[in-house]
């Protein structure tokens, strides 16, 4: 993907007219995952996105059952509408994901017969992707594969891609993506890849280890996405991040973040104490990441904590609100996001 530069500056026409200094262009893009819904229902949300970001990309709009819910119906108009607004507002765009095992629609799960699931796959990426072709900077092709527990399950994930397969849909997948859209920067996502741990070690092993298979078996894959839910209890693998990032490196392969929020559950409840740590987290993480070379982009999880998965699917025992994104409810940016914006224009 290419680096930030050329990028209109988020919001430096109102700056400019308020007198204020205009900031260089940001080295390494900042993103936001933008959700249909609320870009038709909120009008500060949109304009969320156009004040902070350089690339804006769908957050659910292109996942495979979003896509292509039965066999008989293709749905891109949502996703259509959110790549053209990122590209009219000169912004880049990206796709996820290809395959991921939370988005099978029933009639592909039902699929038995391997040469069956295997041409429902290409023709699934090579359509989506060539009709981006030159819209999309990229693509995450393969999501969440890696077992969570590789220690105790073996690499992969046991998904429904893997039981009718096996380990060659991954090759099949980024193989098909790089025939639709050749110049499209091919990435494998995951989470847990940025923490101190056995469990954390293991699961950078396994990436390292398929991005390696590719390689030998003649496949293209340009980067490694972290998805980067960051928990508040957890601690962000200084050392081990930047190993892993030499070590793609080595390999050709960039790193990228693509899903970074703040996940606190048993932190104390008050707003500050919650934006600290989330500060404390993302510095971590960038510290970590620039340690070697810039990652070649941050994207954020939505923008806002109007919206967010989070309170949904993890929410907080005591039932206090969440702080997971980089603008409060009211839109209002907190230090992590001046934290962001201020790293990610140094390029360092
Ligand atoms: C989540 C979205 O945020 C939700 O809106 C949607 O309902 C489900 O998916 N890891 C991923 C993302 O790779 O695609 C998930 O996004 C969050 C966890």
């Amino acid at each position: 993907m290419a680096a930030g530069a050329g990028l209109l500056v988020a919001g430096a026409a109102d700056r400019k007219a308020a007198g204020a200094p205009v900031a260089a262009p940001r080295r390494v893009p900042l993103g936001g995952a933008i959700q249909a819904e609320y870009f038709d229902a909120d009008p500060a949300y949109r304009q969320a996105f156009l004040d902070h970001c350089d690339l804006i990309m769908p957050m659910n709009e292109l996942k495979f059952d979003q896509i292509r819910p039965t066999r008989d119906a293709w749905n891109f108009e949502p996703a259509d509408r959110l790549v053209e607004f990122a590209l009219e507002n000169g912004r880049q765009s990206r796709g996820t994901c290809h395959v991921w095992w939370n988005a099978m629609p029933p009639w592909v799960e039902a699929i038995d017969d391997p040469a069956e699931a295997e041409a429902a796959l290409v023709e699934h990426v090579e359509r989506v992707t060539d009709r981006y072709r030159g819209k999309l900077a990229g693509w995450d092709v393969v999501n969440e594969v890696i077992a969570h527990d590789p220690q105790q399950e073996g690499p992969l994930r046991r998904t429904g891609w893997l039981r009718k397969l096996g380990p060659r849909h991954i090759p099949i997948a980024f193989a098909a993506a790089a025939r639709a859209d050749p110049a499209a920067r091919l990435v494998i996502n995951d989470y847990d890849l940025e923490f101190v741990g056995p469990r954390f070690d293991a699961r950078r092993d396994v990436m390292l280890s398929i991005v390696r298979q590719l390689q030998d078996g003649g496949v293209a894959v340009h980067g490694v996405g972290m998805q980067g839910h960051l928990y508040a209890d957890r601690q962000v693998d200084g050392p081990g991040l930047e190993r892993f990032n030499r070590e793609l490196d080595a390999l050709g392969v960039g790193l990228l973040v693509t899903e970074l929020d703040i996940i606190d559950w048993h932190g104390p409840a008050e707003p500050q104490a919650q934006d600290a740590t989330a500060y404390r987290l993302v510095s971590d993480l960038l510290d970590a990441l620039f340690a070697w070379k810039p990652p070649e982009a941050v994207i954020v999880w939505g923008i806002s904590d109007r919206y967010s998965w989070i309170p949904a699917v993890l929410p907080r025992p005591d039932g206090a609100p969440q702080r997971p994104l980089p603008l409060d409810g009211d839109m209002v940016p907190k230090d992590w996001m001046r934290l962001l914006d201020e790293r990610l224009r140094q390029g360092r």
